[in-house]
């Protein structure tokens, strides 16, 4: 049986039904306690009609990687697939993976890496799509269940794409309050999958740049401004189901969600010297309250018409907020869920490699992200301050069912 990750060593020496020593000399055993231990706001449900990771709140750490499948076996994949899913449940339940008790002989590796062993679950999701590519190798057999929404995006106006941290046959989200914990959920999977899938690249974040719940007050990013105050929010169930869950295209998609995340570099340095003015400015909002320009309040309504007194727009022409907002794009609205990262320091330039890992989910990326994209890319003010340097697209179907497997009716 797995065992909840915090309660094996707390049951030691009081003698709770089931608890014995294992010949690797760990504690091994299960009691009921262990369920109700991490139950409560720190689990978040695995199984569900949508995959978690997605509309649940944003914890604020992630681990997201990207893989390429090295079979041609659809059987191969699909068993891939069942053993991912039995680990990311007992992970997200803060359990060790695998059989612990009886895979505890000392002359084989343990099934479970042991870094999150004690620490509980975390809030930890693990959210599972694929990409593009997958459905294009013959061997799978899967070309005819390719969603048409699921076309490689386009290059965009901005792009500087390194292919190196783009693209990818299969991705892994994983979302928690701990780096170990989401470091832990990836590298487990990982090992899982060796030989059916090598990891491609992969994306720390240390701190949520969005919320997707009223509950959640509003994170900052790296630019020192509020950001996620006009994301859709879960709690807008009209909103989720107009601009975010599928609801046609292959059986297997329905209530999923397409996933673009691009790594965005921000030029930290040239932003520190700008001026106050010309930060607002650049975004439409200030820096912090978080109000639209013209406004008192974090969530008041852009004030898009007002101008000032020298007969200019009060958020200007070219401000991020004016140019992605519904009101200015025909109506498009996406799920932002992006996390801010640094990777050591970029030579060329002598200073931190740092910036957005922008994830965003939607029903129809061509008529959401890229639409948004091609409008930002050419006019956005904030393009003097940022570069987009990685790039993916997955489809990320719906959720189990308790004993399903991810993406169970595309192999059935
Ligand atoms: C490093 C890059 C970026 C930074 C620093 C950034 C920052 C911000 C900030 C501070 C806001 C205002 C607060 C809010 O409503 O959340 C905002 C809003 C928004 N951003 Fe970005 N953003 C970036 C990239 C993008 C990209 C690539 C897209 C989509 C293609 C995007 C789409 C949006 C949308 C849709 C809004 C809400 C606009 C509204 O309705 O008011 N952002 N962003």
């Amino acid at each position: 049986m797995p065992l909840s990750r915090r309660r094996l060593l707390t049951s030691a020496g009081i003698g709770a039904a089931g608890i014995g020593l294992g010949a690797g000399g760990y504690l091994v055993g299960h009691n009921d306690a262990d369920a109700a231990e991490t139950e409560g706001t720190e689990r978040v449900a695995f199984d569900g009609e949508h995959q978690a990771g997605i509309s649940t709140p944003v914890p604020n750490r992630l681990h997201f990687a990207s893989f390429d499948l090295e079979t041609e076996s659809r059987d191969e994949l699909r068993e891939m697939l069942e053993k991912w899913t039995v680990a990311a449940r007992e992970m997200t339940e803060g359990k060790m993976i695998g059989d612990y008790a009886g895979n505890h002989t000392e002359l084989a590796p343990p099934e479970d890496t042991g870094e999150a062993f004690e620490l509980p679950a975390s809030n930890l999701t693990i959210t599972f799509g694929f990409g593009p590519s997958i459905f294009d190798r013959p061997g799978l057999g899967l070309s005819s269940q390719k969603p048409a929404a699921l076309k490689p995006l386009p290059p965009l106006p901005g792009d500087e794409l390194n292919a190196l941290e783009s693209d990818g046959d299969i991705c892994v989200q994983a979302c928690a309050d701990d780096p170990q914990v989401v470091f832990h959920a990836i590298r487990n999977l990982a090992r899982i999958g060796r030989g059916t899938v090598t990891m491609r690249w992969s994306q720390l974040g240390f701190g949520r740049t969005s919320t997707t719940s009223r509950e959640e007050t509003t994170p900052r990013n790296l630019f020192g401004m509020k950001d996620g105050t006009a994301n859709i929010k879960a709690e807008d169930q009209k909103a989720m189901d107009e601009y975010v869950w599928v609801d046609e295209g292959p059986d297997w998609m329905e209530g999923g969600s397409y996933l673009v995340s691009r790594r965005i570099r921000m030029v930290l340095e040239v932003w520190d010297r700008s001026s106050l003015q010309d930060q607002e400015e650049t975004i439409g909002r200030s820096k912090y309250s978080g109000a639209p320009l013209g406004e008192e309040n974090e969530f008041d309504p852009l004030p898009l018409e007002e101008k000032g007194l020298d007969g200019k727009p009060v958020i200007p022409a070219n401000a991020h907020v004016r140019l992605a907002s519904a009101q200015e794009n025909g109506g498009i609205r996406i799920l932002r869920r992006g996390y801010s990262f640094t990777d050591g320091v970029d030579q060329s330039l002598g200073e931190l490699e740092a910036g957005l890992f922008f994830i965003a989910f939607q029903k129809d990326p061509e008529k959401q992200f890229v639409a948004l994209q091609e409008k930002l890319g050419v006019h956005d003010a904030l393009n003097e301050y940022i570069h987009h340097v990685g790039s993916a697209l997955f489809a990320v179907p719906a959720g189990t069912k308790p004993g399903g497997y991810v993406a169970e009716s595309l192999f059935s």
